[in-house]
């Protein structure tokens, strides 16, 4: 397929705490097929993060560690333009002429601006209000047709496509409309401890979320105090509102070791829960061990991990400073005299 006909797939991660096997299974993971047929972007979020408080030396470092986990989980430098946020200065340019065009009472009605304003009442700021627009802007820089996220990030993207209608609608055909690609399985990883909520990096509890780095025995630990119900063995489990915490391992297993819902259903009918938890850490710990290995051993070669990052920033602005200078003409800004 030429380079021009594919169509542009978009997607990041914030780097902010540790990337969970929520962000795994619900976007990472999905990621990298997509590089095989599509024009992919993947980026690091890190303006994006500003919105709560964070330690700067710890940014830095959680963005680096991001930067080689997309490697490590097989996102190719060769085929996908990775590359972070900041580097690319229109992102924050066109999400102030979005602005002017999305309304406050549509961002007011967000239900993660609702969540992290309960989270963080002494931190409202207007970053955090104004965070889907700068994920509108993410997205609508690039052209993209295709967003690959998890069930939590849809809303945001549906709020990017009434974004680009709106504006396409006021000053003539200017962005492409993005579809959001949700997989049926991974995109609501639940909290180890309170099953019926999203596993989140944000999460205080420690015990509720399986983080990428991790290691074996946290793992196990994990998925041994991991909330099931009062049955002993697993059973019945497809009524999952009644079982939320054994259909969430169950979804884990499944998703993990490539078997289907059912398979691994049977494969565990009758056992007792220690035994199921076991087989979940197991198959955990095998997937990731490697990821952790190969992220090491690339976060040692800085040079590398730069030039990529040199890499996609270059490809990244080309797309962007072109559609941000269509956009600045759309609305009526002279362009600047070189
Ligand atoms: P973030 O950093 O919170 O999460 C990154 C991706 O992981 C998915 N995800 C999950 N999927 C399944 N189960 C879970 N428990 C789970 N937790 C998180 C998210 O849906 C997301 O796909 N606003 C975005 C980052 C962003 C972005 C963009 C994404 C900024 N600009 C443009 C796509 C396109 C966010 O905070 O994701």
């Amino acid at each position: 397929m030429a380079e021009e006909a594919k169509k542009r797939v978009f997607s990041g991660v914030q780097p902010t705490g540790k990337i969970t096997l929520g962000n795994y299974l619900g976007a990472i993971r999905n990621w990298t097929p997509l590089q095989e047929q599509y024009d992919c972007l993947f980026c690091v979020v890190d303006l994006h993060s500003l919105t709560v408080a964070q330690v700067p030396a710890e940014l830095r470092k959680n963005t680096l560690d991001l930067v080689a986990l997309y490697i490590a989980c097989g996102l190719d430098p060769n085929k996908s333009a990775l590359f972070i946020q900041s580097h690319v200065h229109e992102h924050a340019e066109l999400a102030w002429i979005l602005d002017t065009v999305a309304y406050v009472g549509e961002l007011n009605r967000m239900t993660q601006f609702k969540d992290k304003s309960r989270k963080h009442a002494d931190n409202i700021n207007m970053g955090l209000m104004n965070y889907p627009v700068l994920m509108a802007s993410d997205i609508l820089l690039y052209q993209t047709q295709y967003v690959p996220v998890g069930k939590d990030q849809v809303q945001h993207v549906e709020l990017t496509r009434d974004i680009a209608e709106r504006f396409n609608a006021r000053y003539s055909d200017t962005f492409v409309v993005p579809e959001c690609l949700v997989s049926k399985t991974g995109s609501s990883i639940k909290s180890l401890q309170e099953p019926t909520a999203k596993m989140s990096k944000s999460d205080p509890n420690d015990n509720a979320v399986l983080s990428l780095t991790d290691d074996a025995d946290a793992i196990r630990r994990k998925l041994r105090r991991a909330v099931t119900d009062s049955d002993t063995d697993v059973h019945c489990v497809h009524h999952s509102a009644n079982k939320p915490g054994v259909s969430n391992l169950l979804n884990i297993y499944s998703l993990m070791s490539g078997t289907t819902v059912a398979e691994a259903e049977r494969l565990f009918e009758g056992k007792g829960y220690g035994t199921f938890k076991d087989a979940v850490a197991d198959v955990v710990i095998s997937v990731l061990q490697p990821i952790q290995a190969e992220q090491k051993r690339l976060l040692a070669d800085k040079s590398y991990l730069e030039s990529v990052l040199k890499d996609g920033a270059e490809k990244a602005s080309c797309i962007a400073q072109k559609t941000l200078s269509k956009v600045y003409r759309k609305v009526g800004l002279i362009p600047k005299i070189r």
